[in-house]
């Protein structure tokens, strides 16, 4: 399959992180979004990010306003029409996806590819909700996108091999390392990253350590680029708590517990970075 232009659902960190590579990398890129306010942000923030990369004289001048004039955003589900592989970056929700997929499905092109960035949830129960399983995946971006060289790709039990290969070539021609996980909750990396980040939390809670006490452990100690609270606060406390959710519910395991703490936090709106505030203090 020849591909060239890719769509993009939801204009969050992760949506943005995902234009800004696939258009480095030559793609036409169309950011779908229900909100004009947060494309306009969208295309701010990956005007700065590739800005960042000519600060640091990764790309010249002329690299990121290539890059930049491939990326449109609209507010119009047509927009969408003419894209060959679409990823759908919509927070992690499964009400909100399967909504979603009702919405986009019938505007694609039938051979197009949909593919979904959640971080936990089912490929298959996904799948379902859509015209196309046989022709949809999941590929797991790892956030901030632009830095992180892996990708997660995962079939659902009707994903064909010929959308399989257009996945491993896309994510390989933007210059990530792929790997391959089973269709299990929460996949590979997020299976073991956060039982070890709801683990800090338990540490907290239990007065254990301090928040700097914790963190300064975890990166003098064990060489981590970010301690766990902050990388919590980073990734979001409420995209953490689902993920743990998918695990507890999906694995039928009480270790899998998400952290009362945790759980406080999120119902308080307390959701790291993106909210202001988390185990950290933003404003
Ligand atoms: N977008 C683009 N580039 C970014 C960036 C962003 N949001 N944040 C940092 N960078 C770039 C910087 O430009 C810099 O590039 P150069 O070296 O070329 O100058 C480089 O990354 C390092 O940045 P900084 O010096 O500002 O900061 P740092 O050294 O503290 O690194 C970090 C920041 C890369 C985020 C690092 O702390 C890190 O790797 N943290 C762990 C991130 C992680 O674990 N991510 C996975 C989260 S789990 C996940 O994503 C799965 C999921 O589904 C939840």
């Amino acid at each position: 399959m020849a591909f060239q232009n890719i769509g993009i659902i939801g204009a969050g960190q992760m949506g943005c992180g995902i234009a800004h590579v696939s258009s480095l990398a030559g793609y036409k890129v169309q950011i779908y979004d229900l909100d004009p306010d947060r494309i306009q942000a969208a295309l701010a923030t990956i005007n700065g990010t590739l800005a960042r990369l000519v600060a640091g004289e990764k790309i010249t001048d002329e690299e990121r306003n290539a890059a930049l004039s491939k990326i449109s955003g609209s507010a119009d589900v047509n927009d969408l029409a003419p894209m060959d592989i679409v990823i759908e970056a919509a927070t992690e929700d499964e009400s909100v996806k399967r909504k979603i997929y009702a919405h986009v499905c019938p505007v694609l092109k039938p051979e197009a590819l949909l593919a979904t960035n959640t971080s936990s949830l089912s490929i298959t129960r996904l799948a379902s909700a859509t015209d196309r399983p046989e022709r949809f995946m999941g590929i797991h971006f790892m956030n901030p996108v632009p830095v992180m060289k892996l990708v997660e790709l995962v079939r659902g039990i009707a994903t064909d091999e010929p959308t399989f290969r257009a996945a491993k070539e896309y994510v390989a021609s933007l210059d990530k390392t792929v790997t391959v996980s089973e269709d299990f909750p929460a996949f590979i990396v997020n299976r073991i990253l956060l039982p070890m980040i709801n683990e800090a939390i338990y540490t907290l809670y239990e007065g254990v350590g301090s928040v700097d006490a914790i963190d300064t452990a975890m990166k003098l100690g064990a060489n981590h680029p970010m301690g766990p609270l902050q990388l919590a606060d980073f990734i979001g406390l409420d995209t953490c708590l689902s993920i743990m959710q998918v695990l507890y519910d999906g694995l039928a395991d009480s270790k899998y517990r998400p952290c009362p703490l945790l759980v406080k936090y999120v119902e308080a709106g307390w959701l790291g970075r993106k909210s202001g505030r988390g185990f950290y203090d933003y404003r």
